[in-house]
């Protein structure tokens, strides 16, 4: 048995737990704009209005619908809210039921393996991934008691993963390591096949509980299954491997959070905060990589190119400049990741597909706009980073339903968000010859653009804001929503002295308007809630969040088909339960109404998690939700004992796992309703 020792965290991308780094560039710092915008809010909500029922009676699919309801009251929320909670257990409203469904390492495909934490990393791969995040139910022939629940997996915790990990003093950033500092081969596969995806088939029972189904469609796609890339960047000098010397192929997805559903049906996986991945002992890396934050650094978050035995799925972690050329090393490794991958879960043995055109980024998630027929297809990005942006791609081609696939994605415009102080906004394209981005400026061509997204993002001159996660579109109005979840590093100064916030350490709620379609060049904005305690938040009305409301770092959003905005929260481990933030408990879902305004604590989940990742069935009377990193504010002198804070969802002296929530109502009635 080989000596093992424990290592502090090797990851300078990421602060803490998942927390990602800055933006270094110089444009306007969001927080300026909205306290400006907030001294206007009164006289904005009017003009909105105004435009929105402009623009809305006019252009805008659901027009009709908007127009024949201009006293729209918005969905009901008729639930009792719960209490915050810092119990070891997940709350629902009086009335609702909640079961746990495919916990990490529950065997779906191949031979079955059962779960033990002595799986191998072989095993993993015919297992559900950890650290479940965004997740869709994809009906089969529109049943809402049978369908595909396809999932992500956003990383790992290696010392809840491995066996050989027990005892040592180990923190959630931490993994096993050899005295020589190698990895064990077999635990760096294993933590590769715990990324990714699951595609899981899951049925109502006769007892009213939910199950797996050893089904054909089950897949496992992790950080080592074969993918191809399309788009501008496809086949470009950017992306040419060892593995793939004509750049059109690489393997495995990481740290997927969020996800979208294409308009045809196909589901859409994140590529998060991927840079971490990489060592790069390159004495000057160029911004494909510096503006994303991989620097000089001989080490990545788990030290996968350092397994042993030097296999080349591993040792491609590893981005210096090995080789006489790119086609002998993986110096272009990185460039690979940062893209929105596509998955058809209908067919198990179809490739996934990494759409470039959607921009390279830390992709927290995508959300499609309602695809219109003959009208292009629409889709919103976020970068979660501090300081970084809101993206919005227009399809080249129109939508149409009989012929649609994934290839609308490779051609169109990608733009970014500027907001403007008065309460406008535009989208400025990030395409050659528009907005300074020329060969004399740097910008080579529509290749270079895109692999470089964030750069040529700060050259455009689009808004930093404070850490875009999720979005969702209001099927009635159009109006789109983001999260924004926080921004500790926003110093004092960058925003108005009367600003009740120098730091945004609680994050706030944006939405707006298209002005026109979905494709419209510019829209108008407002914000919808400032999330906070009880003495720092502003809700809809301007009042402050009252105690079944408060909620703070909103990560997670989705509104359902009756127009419930579903809000996740995220607070980090550092802060959970923790001075300001233990008026929050643990971390929490809420749902609102997005006409009042109104906000009703819905769910609390166990210690140490977040909550995250949230869909209906059609009937909308099962809802599944993601539970991410139970045990995770576990100490590492904690872990070594034993002692693990969360032993959910078996208790006892369980080792705690990620896994999905199904929730009914008794009555069998609407969630939410
Ligand atoms: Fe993976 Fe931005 O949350
Ligand atoms: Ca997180
Ligand atoms: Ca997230």
């Amino acid at each position: 048995m080989k000596q093992l020792q424990c290592v502090g965290t090797t990851d300078p991308v990421l602060a803490d737990g998942d927390e990602p780094a800055s933006n270094p560039s110089s444009n306007d710092y969001f927080g300026d704009i909205l306290q400006a915008h907030l001294n206007r809010r009164t006289m904005l909500r009017a003009s909105l209005s105004a435009v929105v029922a402009g623009a809305m009676a006019t252009t805008l699919p659901f027009g009709s619908v908007f127009a024949s309801n201009s006293g729209l009251t918005g969905p009901s929320l008729g639930f009792r809210a719960v209490p915050v909670s810092n119990a070891d257990r997940v709350s629902v409203p009086k009335g609702y039921r909640v079961q746990t469904l495919i916990p990490w390492g529950t065997p779906i495909s191949g031979d079955m393996p059962a779960f033990s934490l002595e799986a191998s990393g072989d095993a993993q791969a015919h297992q559900v991934g950890s650290h479940h995040d965004g997740m869709h139910f994809f009906p089969l022939d529109g049943s809402s008691h049978d369908g595909l629940l396809v999932l992500n997996h956003e990383y790992v915790e290696p010392r809840f993963l491995h066996a050989a990990a027990a005892g040592l003093v180990l923190h959630r950033n931490d993994f096993p390591q050899n005295a020589d500092g190698s990895r064990d081969a077999d635990q760096v596969r294993k933590e590769l096949n715990a990324h990714g995806v699951s595609v899981v088939r899951i049925r109502k029972g006769d007892d009213g509980q939910w199950h797996m189904v050893a089904d054909r469609l089950n897949r496992r796609i992790t950080g080592l299954t074969p993918m191809r890339l399309a788009g501008p960047v496809a086949g470009t000098e950017h992306l040419v491997t060892k593995y793939s010397p004509d750049g059109t192929m690489t393997r495995g997805t990481l740290n997927n959070c969020a996800h979208g559903v294409t308009p045809w049906n196909t589901y859409l996986a994140a590529e998060e905060n991927w840079a971490g991945y990489f060592a790069n002992s390159d004495a000057e890396i160029d911004r494909r990589q510096a503006r994303y934050g991989i620097e000089t650094r001989d080490s990545g978050r788990y030290q996968w190119h350092r397994a042993e035995g030097g296999a080349d799925e591993y040792v491609r972690f590893d981005a210096s400049s090995r080789g006489a050329s790119a086609s002998e090393d993986y110096r272009n490794e990185p460039h690979t990741f940062g893209w929105m991958v596509e998955i058809d879960p209908m067919d198990p043995a179809s490739t996934p597909i990494k759409r470039t055109h959607l921009g390279r980024f830390a992709h927290e998630g995508v959300i499609f706009a309602p695809a219109v027929e003959g009208q292009p297809v629409v889709a919103y990005s976020g970068d979660d980073a501090r300081f970084e942006y809101i993206y919005k791609f227009v399809s080249a081609r129109p939508f149409q339903a009989t012929s649609a696939d994934g290839s609308l994605l490779d051609e169109g415009t990608l733009y970014v968000a500027k907001f403007h102080e008065d309460g406008s906004g535009e989208w400025l394209a990030l395409a050659p010859g528009h907005n300074g981005l020329t060969p004399e400026n740097g910008f080579a061509d529509l290749a270079d653009i895109l692999v470089n997204t964030r750069s040529a993002a700060d050259h455009a001159g689009a808004t930093k804001m404070d850490r875009p996660e999720w979005g969702a579109v209001d099927p009635a109005t159009g109006q789109v929503y983001f999260t924004l979840t926080n921004n500790d590093w926003r110093e004092n100064g960058q925003q108005d002295g009367a600003n009740p916030r120098p730091q945004n350490r609680f994050g706030h709620i944006i939405r707006w308007q298209e002005d026109g379609t979905h494709a419209a060049k510019r829209f108008q904005w407002d914000i919808f809630v400032l999330a906070g305690d009880q003495y720092d938040s502003r809700n809809l009305a301007g009042s402050s969040l009252g105690r079944d409301a408060i909620f703070a770092n909103p990560d997670g959003l989705w509104i359902d088909l009756d127009r419930r905005l579903w809000i996740q929260t995220d607070i980090g481990e550092s802060n959970m339960n923790r001075r300001r933030f233990a008026a929050f408990g643990n971390n929490q879902m809420l749902a609102a109404n997005p006409e009042t305004g109104e906000i009703k604590r819905f769910l609390t989940g166990p210690v140490g998690q977040e909550i995250t990742g949230v869909i209906t069935t059609p009937d909308q009377r099962t809802m599944f939700v993601n539970v991410q990193h139970p045990g995770a504010t576990t100490s590492a002198r904690d872990f070594a004992r034993g002692r693990y804070r969360s032993h959910w969802p078996e208790g006892g002296k369980a080792t705690p796992r990620s896994a999905t929530l199904v929730i009914t109502r008794e009555d069998g009635g609407i969630i939410g309703a």
